[in-house]
């Protein structure tokens, strides 16, 4: 029922891990399947330097957050606001329709880190007025 590259992406997940220092986290949960996602972001000159996550889910789950972060690493911030669970899904040749809202939680991960970098942004320039 999954395509092959969501199977690819579900065997070896690109992009794992935690990044110790990151400069934007964003943290996700489906209440309905309980399914966990955090992303990690590390941002140089207004580019996504890297990009990692933690998710525990399903296997579309795992595979949309791992597509995820290999379609954001190296975009703009303003680019990678702009992957939507429909290009992932896309990118991964279609979700079964009862897995799509798992496709859901990786772009909203993605943006919830990119908002936390830039609101700590926003927050340091306050600061220094
Ligand atoms: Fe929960 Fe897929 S079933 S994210």
């Amino acid at each position: 029922m999954y395509s092959e590259i969501v199977m690819d992406h579900f065997n070896n997940p690109r992009n794992t891990g935690v990044i110790e220092d990151a400069d934007g986290i964003g943290e996700v949960g489906n209440p309905v399947c309980g399914d966990m996602m955090t992303f990690y972001i590390k941002v140089e000159d207004n580019r996504l330097e890297d990009v990692k996550f933690q998710t525990f889910g399903c296997v579309a789950a795992i595979a949309v957050s791992s597509m995820v972060s290999e379609m954001a690493m190296g975009k703009t911030l303003e680019e990678a606001l702009k992957i939507t669970p429909r290009l992932v899904a896309e990118k991964l040749e279609g979700l079964p329709k009862n897995k799509f809202h798992c496709s859901n939680l990786g772009a909203q991960a993605l943006q919830k880190a990119i908002k936390d970098y830039q609101g700590k942004q926003n927050k340091a320039e306050g600061g220094k007025k």
